[in-house]
Parts: C-alpha cells; sequence; structure tokens
C-alpha cells in the first residue's frame, strides 16, 4: 500500500447537513483550523432532505460565523463527497463523533468514502464535553416548543430560528 503525500498544505473539508449550524459545529471546525490550514465546511445542498432552511439560508448563516477568517471557507456541495474533495484539492474530511451512537454511521461513511477515493482520509474530532447532547434535531425541537437555545448556537442563528419557527420569546444576547 502506498500512502501518497499531498505537495500542499492539506486541505480539509468538514461536510454536513448543518441545518441548522450549532456551536458544537462550530467548535469543531475551531478545532479542525488549528490542525489544518485550509478547513472547508462544505453544506450539503439537498432540498429534498426536508430542511427547515434552505442550503443558501444555511450557508448564508454559516458564512456570517467566519466572515474575515481566510482559514475558514463555507460553501455548498451536491452529489458525492468525494466529487467535491477532488474539485477543491482536498483528501481530508473532518467528521465529529459525540458518543457510540453516532459510529456506526460514521464508520460506514468513512469506509465507503475512502472506497471511492482511497486518498481519502476522514479525521474523527470531539466534541467539547458540554456539547456531546447537541444536535440540529434537538435544537429545532426545543426552540419548536418554546425552549431557548441560548449558548447552543450562535445568535444569529437563534433568531431566525425563533423567527421560522414562530417562537421569537428570547431577547439577544450581549
Ligand atoms: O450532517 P450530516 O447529515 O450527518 O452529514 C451527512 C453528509 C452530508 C456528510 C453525508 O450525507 C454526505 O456526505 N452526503 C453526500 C453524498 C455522499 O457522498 N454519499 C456517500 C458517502 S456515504
Amino acid at each position: 500500500m502506498t500512502i501518497s503525500r499531498e505537495p500542499h498544505p492539506p486541505v480539509a473539508v468538514y461536510p454536513g447537513s448543518f441545518d441548522p449550524i450549532h456551536l458544537g459545529h462550530v467548535a469543531i471546525v475551531e478545532r479542525a483550523a488549528k490542525i489544518f490550514p485550509k478547513v472547508i465546511v462544505a453544506v450539503l445542498d439537498n432540498s429534498a432532505k426536508g430542511s427547515l432552511f434552505s442550503p443558501a439560508e444555511r450557508l448564508e448563516m454559516m458564512k456570517e460565523i467566519w466572515a474575515g477568517d481566510p482559514s475558514i471557507e463555507v460553501c455548498s456541495f451536491n452529489g458525492l463527497l468525494v466529487n467535491f474533495l477532488h474539485e477543491v484539492g482536498a483528501s481530508i474530511v473532518i467528521r465529529g463523533i459525540r458518543a457510540v451512537s453516532d459510529f456506526e454511521y460514521e464508520f460506514m461513511m468513512a469506509l465507503m468514502n475512502r472506497h471511492l477515493y482511497p486518498d481519502a482520509e476522514t479525521v474523527f474530532l470531539t466534541p467539547r464535553e458540554e456539547f456531546t447532547y447537541l444536535s440540529s434535531r434537538v435544537v429545532k425541537e426545543v426552540v419548536a416548543l418554546g425552549g431557548d437555545v441560548t449558548g447552543l448556537v450562535p445568535d444569529p442563528v437563534r433568531m431566525r430560528l425563533e423567527a421560522r419557527l414562530g417562537k421569537a420569546t428570547h431577547p439577544p444576547t450581549r
């Protein structure tokens, strides 16, 4: 087996649905940016997935977070992730693993991506402890039921969630 060495500094891609992005995701991106000189956060452009926010809305919210940080780029992709990796010249995939329950799905994806693109490596990062239980699904459910997700999602995302789900009850934090 030969492991190729990239001539350029490695570009890492952090793919996901991000519907919407939460602070667990943000922490993973920032952790990845300490390891890799360039991190591309890639939103799956899949309108058929029954998402709350359109890919364009998700992209806009995420671009706001890292505006002005040239080492972190946000863009969308559709189709196979490996095709996107080729397109942007990346072979590193970042994924966060929160608990053992994530493992089977993540393992399957990593192996499938490696089957499709043998040079692709998936790097698993662990979340900050306080975000271990966090998921986009739970965040949406809490807001839909009138709960406060301050400190769990970026403030602009929280305000959009509350507006979208008709629960604008929590003032912006300072
Ligand atoms: O945030 P998610 O929903 O867990 O992210 C899943 C994602 C977007 C990373 C995954 O569904 C994906 O890579 N989709 C693109 C299609 C693809 O490449 N499938 C083959 C790998 S299993």
